[in-house]
């Protein structure tokens, strides 16, 4: 398509999009706007369905929606149903969960990213690779066959927010009520709350250096603190107290 825009402008004007937010090309082909312009506008026809009530409150709303799922796959039809968290337009899939529902250790991290966006699984990108080392060390992978040697996987987050900013209070005071209901029907041994994000929705409280490693209570289990994959990517130093923490993990496993 010819413009008469000059390389500068058109430049400033990508460099506004991205500062607006918009970080990826999200059609395979180009569309013609001109084109479409040009057509007359559909007929604006009366919905059928009543749109959502606004004026509803979006956690006791999530909490009726979390409670009535009698199972995994109906929780996850029901995250597709809820339509109070904003995230979920700007996301290309809904990242529910991966690894064996059956397994002794569930592992919640934050949110997705752009590849788990992009695939629809969470922690398949570099956090995900060096989280699957991790566990794999002490014997924990999520494609295991058998309950005892797997993990299984999710967010307190299912959509990817923009430019992958931190989850805001209300989004995850939202999601609250699915995560409960997540780990009620996993039903795991111990949950292992990844970083920061996991540990305000999990604890109501941040500062993993100082939580991590020590076992607390979240979801109503055994629950414990650790670094997030993607901290230690950027800081391997604390990979050291990653390790004492996987040995704590297999430690409760093996325990009495
Ligand atoms: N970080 C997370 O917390 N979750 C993912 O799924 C990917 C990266």
């Amino acid at each position: 398509m010819e413009t008469d825009l000059d390389h500068a402008t058109a430049l400033a004007l990508l460099e506004w999009q991205i500062e607006l937010g918009a970080d990826e090309a999200i059609g395979d082909a180009p569309v013609d706007r001109y084109a479409l312009a040009a057509k007359p506008a559909p007929e604006k026809v009366a919905p059928t369905v009543a749109p959502p009530s606004v004026s509803a409150d979006p956690v006791a709303e999530a909490k009726a929606m979390a409670e009535g799922a009698a199972d995994l796959g109906s929780l996850k039809a029901a995250l597709g149903m809820y339509e109070h968290c904003e995230l979920r337009r700007g996301a290309r899939n809904l990242v529910f969960a991966d690894g064996q529902p059956e397994a002794r250790v569930m592992i919640i991290g934050e949110a997705p990213g752009r590849d788990e966006d992009r695939v629809g699984k969470p922690f398949v990108g570099r956090a995900g690779q060096l989280l699957n080392l991790m566990f794999d060390a002490i014997g924990l992978r999520r494609d295991s066959e058998t309950a005892e040697a797997a993990f299984y996987i999710t967010n307190v987050l299912p959509w990817r927010p923009p430019q992958n900013r931190d989850p805001k209070p209300d989004e995850i005071a939202m999601m609250l009520p699915f995560v409960q209901r997540h780990v009620d029907l996993a039903n795991p041994d111990v949950v292992v709350l990844m970083g920061n994000i996991s540990c305000q929705a999990g604890l109501g409280k941040r500062g993993i250096t100082r939580l991590r490693g020590t076992w607390a209570e979240a979801y109503g289990k055994p629950a414990l603190p650790m670094f997030h994959p993607a901290y230690l990517l950027r800081n391997p130093q604390a990979k050291r107290e990653a390790w004492a923490d996987l040995l704590s993990l297999q430690a409760r496993l093996e325990g009495p």
